[in-house]
């Protein structure tokens, strides 16, 4: 099985939520001898592109115009998408490691997701919709933040931005472990939100290793 892991979190381990219940659910593949091959991609070491005009044209020119070819230089701004596309269709399972940053995830990732999500790079777009190129089964969401929000909360970018952008290239499968509730000026029980998160953590690497 092999797992491409994506972190969007500047902070050291030692200061985020979201890379420790990170650390707890690879730990607990590791102890259940889980036979994994690890993709891992800091996006803060291996940062992407914003789409740029070269990039659009390189990608969408070709689904909309019969028979147009890139230019040097449209290729030349593909190269991340394409880079990053070969390790998301290698995996079996995605891990996305982030905090909440104004209600969604951080631009970083965004940025990411907009490379990846690509035509001919994760999905062919076919007259009745995107074809899948990649084979991911399942995607982990290791997500961190200073607020609480219920099910369905309109505030809630993180989830929705998520679900609905690999929906759109066939990956329905997305399990979430949310350590919500960490800004301890507001809530007093950050602490045992955060060990719950990590139960859940664990509780997904379970999940990951039936897969195989
Ligand atoms: C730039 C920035 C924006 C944030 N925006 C939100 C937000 O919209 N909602 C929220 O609940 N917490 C927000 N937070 C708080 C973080 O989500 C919280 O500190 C969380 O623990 C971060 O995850 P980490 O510990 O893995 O870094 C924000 C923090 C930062 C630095």
């Amino acid at each position: 099985m092999n797992i491409l892991h994506i972190c969007a979190n500047p902070k050291p381990t030692d200061e985020s939520v979201s890379k420790q219940m990170a650390a707890a659910f690879f730990t607990k593949l590791a102890e259940m001898n889980v036979d994994y091959e690890l993709m891992n991609v800091d996006l803060y070491q291996e940062p992407p592109p914003f789409v740029s005009y070269d990039e659009y044209r390189g990608f969408w020119f070709p689904v909309f115009i019969g028979g147009y070819q890139a230019t040097d230089e449209e290729l030349s701004a593909m190269t991340y998408a394409k880079e990053q596309g070969e390790l998301f269709n290698q995996a079996d399972v995605l891990v996305l490691t982030t905090p909440m940053w104004n209600y969604s995830i951080p631009a970083i990732l965004k940025a990411w997701m907009d490379q990846v999500i690509s035509p001919d790079i994760t999905f062919k777009m076919e007259k009745n919709g995107p074809k899948p190129l990649h084979s991911i089964k399942q995607i982990v969401v290791l997500a961190a933040s200073g607020g609480v929000y219920k099910e369905e909360d309109p505030r809630d970018c993180l989830t929705t931005q998520i679900r609905e952008a690999f929906s759109f290239i066939g990956i329905d499968n997305i399990a979430t472990a949310w350590a919500d509730g960490q800004n301890p000026l507001f809530f007093e029980d950050g602490v045992i939100r955060k060990s719950y998160a990590i139960e859940s953590a664990q509780d997904l690497a379970e999940e990951v290793a039936d897969l195989i």
